[in-house]
């Protein structure tokens, strides 16, 4: 199978998730899964919690107030979405924007798993904690975890089943815009992607 048809089977598999809880809300609200979107040999995976309301509403991740975001700091590295994937750990909307349940997370991360293996990105970009917390747990590198606060900006490494990968911790976009104090350090823990371009 191509990385297209491997891609494409996860589609079909979640559009039909039935087993997800947030199935009948997403059904209910003529919402979208979504599974992803970028290049599918891009160096760089960004990885966020889950969509709101208006990637549901137009299937594609990060493009409402925070992927506005996201766009100005891939930016500001030199970079730009269609080089890199983007996409997050649970594919359906949780109702009323609430986190993730923890199993809401196991239901949807072996989706996530297997976009990793198709991708094989060089690096893997978590963007908020729900996110940092899955992935590190999933590379082995749980006795690292600390508060997104303390380790926000580092680069952790990992070996996946296809080589090397490195794990960077940011801050999920939106952080930025509920305290525009946070923009610069954020724009400055972004610079960690820099050596992946
Ligand atoms: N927040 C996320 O975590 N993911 C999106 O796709 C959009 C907002």
């Amino acid at each position: 199978m191509t990385k297209y048809d491997e891609m494409k089977k996860i589609r079909d598999e979640l559009v039909d998730f039935k087993q997800s809880p947030i199935y009948p809300y997403r059904t209910a609200n003529k919402y979208f899964p979504v599974i992803g979107e970028g290049s599918h040999d891009a160096h760089i995976m960004f990885v966020g919690e889950a969509p709101g309301k208006t990637e549901a509403k137009t299937g594609r991740p990060f493009c409402g107030a925070s992927g506005k975001f996201l766009d100005y700091m891939l930016s500001s590295i030199g970079m730009v979405r269609e080089k890199v994937y983007i996409t997050n750990v649970v594919k359906d909307r949780p109702e009323d924007n609430r986190d993730p349940t923890p199993e809401e997370i196991a239901l949807y991360a072996p989706f996530l798993d297997r976009q990793i293996e198709i991708i094989q990105p060089r690096v893997i970009a978590t963007l908020g904690r729900h996110s940092m917390d899955y992935l590190m747990r999933k590379f082995g590198l749980e006795l690292e975890l600390e508060p997104i606060s303390k380790i926000h900006g580092k680069l952790f490494e990992a070996h996946a089943s296809y080589g090397p990968v490195s794990i960077a911790t940011l801050y999920h976009p939106a952080v930025a815009l509920y305290n525009g104090g946070m923009r610069d350090v954020l724009k400055k823990d972004f610079e960690v992607l820099k050596k992946f371009i």
